[in-house]
């Protein structure tokens, strides 16, 4: 069954997850399905309630993802009557012919009616609206770190992510789909292509049992592969912890109290001789994710003791800015969110001006027996040539949000080059013989700077000749010729 995270497609459909999105903030996650146990009762099947009514899910199955859904009226008659006396016994199933016991139930099932009020709109999932609407079992990797997590282990299709703990599976959704590339098929299987893959570890059983559960729900089987294990002790070879196969993973993700407990298992060479957790023909990732600077530090210090190289520590602060116009101002009356207030004293005494000649006008209108007519144009302060556009009133004003879903920690990058034996200098050796290096190797351009220099020594070295020649003249000149005295 293709998962509706990876290939949604343009329905949605009977045994697949999705979101029921009732506003901004709350999505409720579910199973489509026309008839389940959990829902005995309903007329309509399975039913979904909501706070804005309640959903068969035989209105949601099949309708194109986005459509907006409108609530029905379900009929709970039935609700609570089905004991396990009433119980159809397997013998009478299995006699009732060739309908499943579902499809039967479902072709009794009471065709909803429409309610007056209610709707929600039927979304796919995906791993940042699940993040938010998942259960939660731990604290979660939130979608702020995961996005740069992932960039920066260079997960991507094809790859092989590993991770502990699972958690709540929030990290495992986002790294699944930043490695998929094609479901495992039989077809596939056999051949060289290699399939993106999260192999993910967690100690706790429940939690364990849970995550498996929800990877098999949402279509996931074969593209993560969950273990219940103590990663501290047992490492990351999947199946047996001491000669299980190796993930041969390129990017590691640690969401754990000790990670420095764990890093021993990801060397290259492990000293128990058992094989390596990593891919040995590629640069190893690594991001640990830890609350406190006390354990960045530890973890730092056995990271620098395994040869991890390229260190750095981040913080991903995610903050987002609201921006809005604050309206202050008596000629603000029935705007959301302003303050019916006068901004300037000149405002204050118009204000009072008009309530005065509204007050004498309403006097004398009594006085003569006449009805006069409010306008509320007439009693606006500002006057006409001055008053602005709603959109343009009041002062910009910007407040960073401070409600943000977001788990702050601390992100330990490093990297472990590949592994590199004298087997691989030999072959390298023959691809690129060093005698394939030209034997005369041109020599170097020269820069600005050292042109300069030459010619400055050049002219240096020329005036030093003239000179000396010059004083050879001199004293040439200065000295008697032999011979040439007046006879
Ligand atoms: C904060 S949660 C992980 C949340 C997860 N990253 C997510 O996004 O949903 C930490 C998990 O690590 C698990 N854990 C702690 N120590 C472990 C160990 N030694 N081996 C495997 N899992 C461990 C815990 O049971 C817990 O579920």
């Amino acid at each position: 069954m293709p998962s509706p995270f990876l290939t949604p497609g343009t329905v949605a459909q009977a045994d697949n997850v999705a979101l029921l999105h009732l506003r901004r903030d709350q999505t409720i996650p579910t199973i489509l399905r026309a008839t389940d146990d959990q829902n005995l009762g309903y007329k309509e099947g399975k039913v979904s309630n909501t706070r804005f009514g309640s959903f068969p899910h035989s209105t949601l199955i099949n309708q194109p993802w986005g459509s907006q859904i409108v609530a029905s009226k379900v009929d709970t008659g039935s609700r609570g009557r089905r004991g396990p006396g009433n119980k159809r016994k397997a013998e009478e199933l299995d006699a009732s012919g060739t309908t499943t016991p579902a499809e039967e139930e479902s072709s009794n099932l009471k065709k909803p009616e429409a309610a007056s009020s209610g709707f929600l709109h039927l979304m796919y999932p995906t791993p940042e609206s699940w993040t938010l609407s998942l259960p939660h079992r731990t604290q979660v990797v939130y979608t702020p770190d995961y996005s740069y997590i992932l960039h920066r282990l260079r997960a991507r299709p094809g790859g092989t992510v590993i991770e502990a703990g699972a958690g709540s599976g929030s990290f495992t959704h986002a790294a699944v789909r930043a490695v998929f590339n094609g479901y495992p098929t039989e077809e596939t299987t056999g051949k060289k292509r290699r399939l993106g893959k999260v192999c993910s570890f967690e100690f706790h059983e429940q939690r364990a049992t849970r995550v498996k559960e929800e990877i098999t729900e949402h279509g996931l089987d074969g593209l993560v592969e969950v273990t219940h294990r103590d990663v501290y002790e047992g490492g990351f070879l999947l199946g047996d912890p001491d000669t299980g196969r190796s993930p041969k993973a390129s990017a590691i993700f640690l969401d754990l109290p000790a990670p420095w407990l764990a890093l021993k298992h990801l060397v290259r060479k492990p000293p128990s001789g058992a094989e390596s957790p990593l891919d040995p023909n590629t640069t190893a990732y690594l991001c640990t994710f830890s609350p406190c600077l006390e354990q960045v530090e530890r973890t730092i210090r056995v990271m620098r003791q395994l040869g991890w190289l390229n260190i750095s520590m981040v913080e991903v602060n995610h903050r987002r800015i609201d921006v809005k116009r604050e309206r202050i101002g008596l000629d603000c009356e029935g705007i959301r969110g302003a303050t019916v207030f006068p901004k300037s004293v000149d405002e204050a005494m118009l204000k009072l001006r008009t309530d005065d000649e509204r007050a004498k006008r309403l006097r004398l209108a009594h006085s003569d027996g006449t009805r006069v007519a409010y306008s509320p144009e007439e009693d606006s302060t500002m006057p006409k040539d001055q008053q602005q556009a709603t959109y343009d009133m009041g002062r910009l004003v910007h407040r960073t949000e401070s409600e943000i879903k977001t788990h702050t920690s601390y992100l330990v990058f490093a990297i472990l080059p590949r592994d590199w034996s004298e087997e691989d200098d030999l072959k390298c050796r023959q691809k690129w013989p060093s005698n394939k290096i030209d034997a005369e190797p041109k020599p170097a351009p020269k820069s600005r700077k050292q042109q300069k220099k030459e010619f400055k020594e050049l002219r240096l070295q020329e005036q030093k000749e003239e000179n000396e020649g010059r004083q050879r003249e001199e004293e040439q000149e200065k000295q008697p010729t032999e011979g040439t005295g007046d006879v």
